[in-house]
C-alpha cells in the first residue's frame, strides 16, 4: 500500500481509537498538526483507498451581524429606550423628551417608537403610556438580551429558542446565518486492518538531487513515483518555422550526399533565366501575364560574348548539331530585367563561371511568378535545384540522386516519367508516393547541348528542380499551401520538430 507520511500519521492516530468517530479537532490533536487541511488531504487519500470513512453533518447556525455586534456591546435598541423610560417620572415621557435625550439617534427612534409598541407601551398625545406588567417587559428583555449573546459566539439553529430566532430574523442586520459542514472521521474495517509496522513515516522523495544522492538518506527514502499520464503544459519557446527547419533538413542532406550549396540573386536578365536555358524567346511563359518583368532595372547589361552565342543557337543551332528555333534572336530581349521564375538560372550561371571543373552544386531559393493565390499555388515560392557534372553523368545517376534524397527526407518510393523542358534531353518528372497517390515534386533531365556547348561544359550535366512547398506539404500533412506563410502562431506551436 502506498500511503504518504500525513496518511500513516492520521492511521496511527485512527488506530489509538480505532472504532471512534474522530472530530477535526481531535484529529489535529492527535496528529499534532495546526493546518486543517492536512486532516482534509490525508483524510480524503484515506477515504479513496478505502481505509477510512467520512461523514459529513451540514448545519446552521447564527452569529451576529453588525447591529448585532453593536447591540451585544451597548445594549439592545429597546432595552436602551425602556431603561431610560422607566428613569423616567410620568410627565418626561413624551416624544420631545425622548427626542433631547440622546438615548437613541434620530434614525433610531423611529424604530425605537415601534419597538417599545412591541412591548406593550402606547404613544397618546405624544407620550408613552407604560403598560401594566413592567416584569413581564423585563423577561421578554433578558430573554433577548441572552439570545444577541448566545449568537455571538455562534449558536447552532437547534439550540436557540424558535420564537426569537422568528423575531430576530425580521430585524435588519441584528443576526446572520452560517452554513456548515462538519465532518468526522472513522476507520473501516481494512483500515483497523493495516498492521501499525508499515505505518513509519520515512523521508519522501519528490526530487531528486545531487545533494539527496551523495548522503545515506535516500536508500531508506520513499519515491513518489511520477504518473507520465497527467496533463501537463506544453512549453512553449521560440523554435525555427517549419519552412526553415525544411530547408535545414534538405541542406544537410545534400551536403551529406557530396553537394556544395550555391546561391543567386532574385533579380536577373531573361538572357540568363531563359535564353541560356535555351527556351524560344516567344515562348508563352515568357509572357508578361506569367513572369514579374522589372522597370527598374528595366534593362541590365550581359557580357556580349554570351549574347553571340545565344544568337547563333537560337536563330540556328551552331555547330550542336541542332537546327536552332529559326527566326531572329532579339538581344534587347535578353537584357530584360525579370525576377528568376526558377532557379535554373543559378545552376546555369554556375556553370557558365566554371565549365570546366566537375561538380555537385545544389541551392534552395525563392522564385517568382505570376500565379493566382490557391490553396496549391503561391506567386513566391522555393524550388530545390541541382545539378551534377562530370565524366559519366547520365539519367541513371540522376535518377538514383533524386531516389536518395527522397528516401533520406522519409519517402522511399519514388518513379520518373517522360516530360518535356526545352532545356534537357532527356527530360523527367519526378513523382513520389504518398498516402497511396502519386504526387508531381519536380522536373529534371540532361542539359541539351544547345545548353551546355556555347558555355564550354566539359561533360554531361544531370540538372533538376523541385518544388520545396510541395514537399512541406506532404511533410506536415497540408492541403493549402498558404497555410505555410500566414503567421498562425497556433498552428506553427503545434508543428512536430522535423
Ligand atoms: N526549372 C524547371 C521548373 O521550374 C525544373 C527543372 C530544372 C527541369 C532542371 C529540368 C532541369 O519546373
Amino acid at each position: 500500500m502506498d500511503l504518504s507520511n500525513n496518511e500513516k500519521r492520521m492511521l496511527k492516530a485512527l488506530h489509538s481509537e480505532s472504532s471512534k468517530s474522530w472530530s477535526l479537532d481531535e484529529l489535529l490533536a492527535s496528529c499534532g498538526w495546526d493546518d486543517q487541511a492536512h486532516v482534509a488531504g490525508a483524510g480524503l487519500a484515506l477515504s479513496e483507498k478505502e481505509l477510512v470513512s467520512i461523514e459529513e453533518i451540514k448545519s446552521k447556525s447564527w452569529t451576529l451581524g453588525p447591529e448585532g455586534v453593536a447591540a451585544n456591546e451597548n445594549g439592545l435598541l429597546e432595552r436602551r429606550l425602556w431603561d431610560w423610560l422607566i428613569s423616567q417620572s410620568e410627565d418626561s415621557r413624551s416624544m420631545k423628551d425622548l427626542q433631547s435625550s440622546e438615548i437613541a439617534s434620530k434614525q433610531e427612534t423611529g424604530v425605537g417608537v415601534g419597538l417599545l409598541k412591541g412591548l406593550g407601551c402606547e404613544l397618546t398625545q405624544g407620550s408613552f403610556v407604560l403598560p401594566e406588567s413592567i416584569d413581564a417587559v423585563e423577561v421578554t428583555l433578558v430573554a433577548r438580551t441572552s439570545f444577541i449573546e448566545q449568537c455571538s459566539n455562534g449558536a447552532s439553529e437547534g439550540d436557540l429558542d424558535g420564537e426569537l430566532l422568528t423575531h430576530f430574523r425580521k430585524r435588519k442586520g441584528l443576526i446572520e446565518a452560517v452554513d456548515s459542514t462538519e465532518r468526522t472521521w472513522t476507520l473501516t474495517d481494512s483500515g483497523r486492518k493495516i498492521p501499525d509496522s508499515i505505518l513509519e513515516e520515512r523521508l519522501q522523495v519528490v526530487e531528486i538531487t545531487p545533494e539527496l544522492l551523495q548522503g545515506e538518506e535516500w536508500r531508506t527514502a520513499d519515491f513518489k513515483s511520477y504518473d507520465v499520464n497527467l496533463d501537463a503544459p506544453t512549453p512553449v519557446g521560440g523554435r525555427a518555422h517549419p519552412m526553415m527547419a525544411l530547408i535545414e533538413r534538405i541542406r544537410a542532406i545534400f551536403l551529406e550526399m557530396g553537394f556544395d550549396e550555391i546561391d543567386g540573386d532574385y533579380v536577373q536578365t531573361a538572357g540568363w533565366n531563359m535564353d541560356a536555358l535555351f527556351i524560344p524567346q516567344d515562348h508563352p511563359a515568357r509572357e508578361m501575364q506569367d513572369t514579374f518583368y522589372l522597370s527598374n532595372p528595366e534593362e541590365i547589361e550581359i557580357e556580349q560574348k554570351h549574347l553571340d552565342d545565344w544568337t547563333v543557337i537560337h536563330e540556328h543551332g551552331g555547330d550542336t548539331g541542332s537546327r536552332g528555333w529559326g527566326g531572329q534572336y532579339s538581344t534587347d530581349e535578353s537584357k530584360k530585367g525579370l525576377l528568376r521564375t526558377h532557379t535554373t538560372v543559378n545552376t546555369i550561371r554556375y556553370l557558365a563561371e566554371t565549365p570546366d571543373e566537375p561538380c555537385r552544386v545544389f541551392g534552395i531559393g525563392r522564385v517568382f511568378r505570376k500565379e493566382t493565390i490557391d490553396r496549391t499555388h503561391l506567386p513566391e515560392f522555393h524550388q530545390i535545384e541541382g545539378i551534377i557534372m562530370e565524366p559519366g553523368a547520365s539519367l541513371p545517376m540522376l535518377v538514383t540522386t533524386l531516389k536518395t534524397f527522397y528516401e533520406k527526407m522519409g519517402y522511399p518510393e519514388v518513379r520518373v516519367r517522360p516530360a518535356y523542358f526545352p532545356y534537357t534531353e532527356p527530360s523527367l518528372e519526378v513523382e513520389v508516393k504518398w498516402r497511396g497517390q502519386w504526387l508531381e515534386l519536380g522536373g529534371a533531365g540532361i542539359f541539351r547541348p544547345e545548353v551546355t556547348e556555347p558555355l564550354g561544359c566539359k561533360w554531361p550535366v544531370c540538372a533538376w528542380g523541385m518544388g520545396l512547398e510541395r514537399l512541406a506539404m506532404l511533410v506536415l500533412g497540408l492541403d493549402d499551401i498558404r497555410q505555410l506563410y500566414i503567421s498562425d502562431l497556433e498552428w506553427l506551436r503545434n508543428q512536430p520538430l522535423l
